[in-house]
């Protein structure tokens, strides 16, 4: 099966059920339950592959890490290891996440508007390659840590960059009015005091301007400022960060990484000698996801609505409920049947914004049908709960006709593992 919204490895068996890495999808639910993530490993490792060769063979000092917001695993991050990707970490859960994936350690950027001192200091213990500094504050706690152990940190300070992306406001970062980074006209004083502190470098400049970003001119024009700012302050690394969109929707054409490369590298080509840094999380395993669930009730509302009510919803994807996101969805045993219908895949939690996919099309669908949405791979898993305490889905990861469990279906157990008796 060719759509642009489905892992790279998706097929057809003989049964006529979906497949990831040449596992069924429905078998999968008989042995792992729903709701279940399903990753496709070749659609990692592609895409890491992709951003790897196609951003070198333009501009060969490039370093490409993986933004384990979008997917935080001990499984996920050692595949995205093994690529040569570094990460980004924005919390000392996510830096412990890849330093149990054997990452190295000079690859990890860490990042947050509001590092705490405690996770400043477990930066400085496993050795991470930068500290990305947001504001004046966080300087001064670094500086603090650092005076403290004695150990260098080396530094990139983000800034603002007052760039307006096309996207949702929320995933929106780069423009005036955001709590992200250094406005422009207070870097000569915050590199100022990056100079005065003992064991503090200045190795460069970040900024992010949003996610799931379509067009190309944001991230040009972030470039050509960022590389304003590394001759003004005579600094060696440029980081972008990350945000290139990814199709949804079967119609959707996302950018292509070989043309973004061509677009980034082309402003830097010849005008600079610094190390280029690029941030990608959604790219990377966006489409590498599905989620699978199965559908307990069907509530028809004649001439309003038809729901079809599945077994999670807004706690493992919170996605329609903050943003308003659009997915799209197969039946896992049928996923070629005509979609001649309209329906709203609804969750089963006690809130009714609770909705995985509104209006959207799939063919007729009964209780115990297996549904698959699409396109879940990114800011899914990352960003579920416990809300009405239900457990988490279980996450495999299928390459080669086998899923390997890399997180574990959550148990009542674990729900009260931290409530005092
Ligand atoms: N670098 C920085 C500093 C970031 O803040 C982010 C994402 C990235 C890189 C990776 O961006 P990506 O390539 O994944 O677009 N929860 C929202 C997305 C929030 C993105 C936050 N920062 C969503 O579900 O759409």
């Amino acid at each position: 099966m060719k759509m642009a919204n489905l892992p790279d490895s998706a097929g057809i068996n003989d049964k006529g059920h979906l497949e990831i890495g040449g596992c069924d999808l429905v078998e999968l639910t008989k042995e792992f339950g729903t709701p279940l993530y399903v990753l496709d490993e070749r659609t990692i490792r592609s895409r890491c592959r992709d951003y790897v060769k196609c951003f070198r063979a333009e501009y060969p000092d490039t370093e490409v890490i993986f933004a384990s917001k979008a997917l935080s695993t001990v499984g996920v991050s050692e595949i995205v290891a093994s690529e040569g990707l570094g990460f980004d970490v924005s919390s000392g859960g996510e830096l412990y996440t890849v330093i149990k994936a054997k990452a190295d350690p000079q690859k990890i950027y860490f990042h947050g508007n509001n590092k705490s001192l405690k996770e400043l200091k477990e930066g400085l213990e496993v050795g991470v390659g930068r500290f990305v500094v947001d504001n004046e504050y966080e300087l001064a706690n670094l500086e603090k840590v650092t005076n403290e152990s004695g150990m260098r940190a080396d530094i990139l300070i983000r800034v603002n960059p007052g760039i307006e992306a096309h996207t949702h406001e929320f995933v929106q970062t780069g423009r005036v009015d955001s709590k992200f980074g250094a406005p422009l006209d207070q870097l000569d004083e915050l590199v100022g005091r990056v100079k005065k502190t003992k064991l503090i470098g200045l190795k460069g400049f970040h900024a992010h301007i949003g996610s799931q970003i379509f067009d190309s001119a944001p991230f040009v024009a972030v470039t050509k400022l960022l590389l304003d700012l590394t001759k003004k302050y005579d600094t060696e690394e440029i980081n972008i960060g990350g945000g290139l969109g990814i199709p949804y929707l079967a119609g959707e054409t996302a950018p292509v990484i070989a043309d973004f490369a061509g677009q980034i590298t082309g402003v830097l080509k010849g005008k600079t000698e610094a190390k280029l840094i690029l941030e990608p999380g959604r790219s990377i395993v966006g489409t590498a996801g599905i989620t699978l669930y199965t559908v307990g009730v069907v509530r028809d509302i004649p001439g309003v609505r038809k729901y079809l009510i599945v077994d999670g919803g807004m706690s493992d994807n919170p996605r329609f409920i903050l943003y308003g996101a659009k997915y799209e969805a197969l039946l896992a045993g049928k996923p070629e049947a005509e979609k001649t219908e309209t329906v709203t895949v609804a969750g089963r939690f006690c809130e009714s914004g609770d909705i995985v996919i509104k209006d959207g099309k799939l063919p007729p669908a009964q209780v115990g049908d297996i549904i698959a949405v699409l396109a879940t791979g990114a800011y899914n898993y990352s960003m579920a709960s416990n809300y009405n305490r239900v457990p988490r889905p279980a996450m495999v990861i299928a390459s080669r006709s086998r899923a390997e469990l890399v997180v574990k279906r959550e148990t009542y157990e674990d729900l009260i593992a931290n409530d005092s008796q």
